[in-house]
């Protein structure tokens, strides 16, 4: 038994952490069920947006070294957990490769350890659903080993903020718990925020996200209202976020994507929903309203051909953008997916230009991509722009487009029809 540091699941959150923590000095290993994922580590590759394979490189010099042989946690005195929390097809939390991370946690669980939970979900899963499996071995948490959960913040492509100087909440199951999460994570981390307990910090994060989750939805709601009165929302967030105390600008766009907004606020809403009987009625209706966007610009791109006479059947549709944020190549849960969808099923003849995503495809399809960005845009009937990727020349995308939607509010007024 060593100081060694084990990560589970290498991904955007997994990977920038075990960055951060090799820095620091810790001798890291990170486990995931993925050869791929190993392989591809082990080689120097890196698979998310955040890290370039230079960093990769610079962690296997630093002692950094990934492996799919769960046996080897045996060895760590501190186990972070950051394997993927998605829903289930019904809309419920779907905690499988949490309960099986955890159940190979117990396997080599041993006096002394940390364990901290970082995956998003919903508030009690380290206390009822984790302690429970790691308390099996015959081992107490608080009394021979440390439990805590620590949100992840991450925010891919944020050049300004990562995992050093984003300010880390914790909590952990007793106070001694919290200390030593908070002590692992000083370690590496400039600010480290304490919580009550596990319940308090779980329901931070999700507060953070249900927030954002609101707020987009509501901008998004009196977009189109906004449409109708012909109101200009955009100048209308402009003025009002000159106000400096009490309001923080939030602007509509085509629907909300990534594997945060669109899904963590449906953990507390069934949890919510389950274990009381009544609907967190804010988380409902944004989702609704917020899931709906994409039909909602489907009808404005056919309002805007119709205006000219045209159909959408048959007319040639460009996807501008087809990430879930700018400057990333991630597109899980993009809201480009069910438009695109909506798009096909009404017979645009459709294809898409994103510089980060070189194939895409939709409900098992494939969707041609623009070779050229400018001679799509030439060949288009119908330009839409989804992602705003500073590698866009807005200026030229207007100037070149025979008819031009911009769901972000982006380009030129005079240029653009836009989504307000
Ligand atoms: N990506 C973000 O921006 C972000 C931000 C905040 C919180 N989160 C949360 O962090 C958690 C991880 O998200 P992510 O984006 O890093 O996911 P990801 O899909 O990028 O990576 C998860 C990794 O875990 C591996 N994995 C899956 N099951 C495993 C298992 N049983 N054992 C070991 N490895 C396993 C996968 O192979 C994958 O490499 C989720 O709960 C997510 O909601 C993500």
């Amino acid at each position: 038994m060593n100081n060694l540091t084990a990560i589970i699941g290498l991904g955007y959150v997994g990977l920038p952490l075990a960055l951060e923590a090799t820095r620091a000095g810790h001798h890291v290993l990170g486990l995931d069920i993925s050869e791929e994922v190993v392989c591809g580590l082990t080689r120097g590759l890196s698979h998310v947006d955040d890290l370039d394979n230079e960093d990769v490189r610079d962690m296997l010099a630093l002692g950094f070294a990934a492996t799919s042989d769960f046996s080897r946690l045996v060895e760590a005195q501190t186990v972070v957990i950051c394997v993927p929390t998605p829903l289930s097809g019904e809309g419920a939390p779907d905690l499988v490769a949490v309960q099986a991370a955890v159940r190979n946690v117990a396997a080599h669980l041993h006096p002394g350890m940390l364990i901290v939970l970082e995956s998003t979900t919903y508030p009690g899963t380290t206390d009822e659903m984790v302690r429970p499996v790691l308390e099996a071995s015959g081992l107490v948490a608080g009394v021979d080993f440390h439990l805590a959960y620590s949100p992840e913040r991450i925010d891919p492509g944020n050049a300004r903020f990562g995992p050093k100087n984003t300010p880390k909440v914790v909590g952990g199951h007793t106070p001694a718990c919290t200390t030593a999460a908070v002590a692992f994570y000083a370690s590496f981390v400039d600010t480290v925020v304490r919580t009550k307990g596990t319940r308090e910090a779980e329901m931070a994060k999700l507060l953070e996200n249900t927030y954002r989750h609101i707020n987009i939805a509501m901008v998004n709601e009196m977009a189109r209202f906004c449409h109708e009165l012909d109101i200009d929302l955009w100048d209308v967030i402009s003025a009002a976020s000159t106000k400096p105390f009490g309001f923080q600008a939030f602007r509509p766009g085509p629907g909300v994507g990534g594997h945060c907004i669109p899904i963590d606020p449906n953990y507390l809403s069934h949890n919510v929903r389950a274990r009381l009987g009544y609907p967190f009625r804010f988380v409902e209706l944004a989702q609704e309203i917020n899931a709906t966007m994409p039909a909602y610009v489907a009808r404005r791109i056919q309002d805007l051909l119709n205006a000219d006479g045209r159909a959408l059947r048959g007319a040639s549709t460009l996807l501008l953008g087809v990430t879930y944020k700018p400057d990333i190549a991630d597109t899980r849960e993009s809201p480009a997916v069910p438009l695109a969808k909506i798009l096909r099923a009404q017979g645009a003849n459709l294809s898409f230009h994103d510089p980060y995503v070189k194939d895409w495809s939709v409900g098992g399809e494939e969707i041609t991509a623009a070779a050229d960005l400018i001679e799509g845009i030439r060949d288009a009937d119908v330009c839409v722009l989804l992602q705003d990727h500073s590698a866009y020349d807005l200026n030229l995308i207007a100037g070149q487009c025979r008819r031009l939607f911009d769901t972000r509010g982006v380009c030129a007024p005079s240029d653009r029809v836009q989504l307000l």
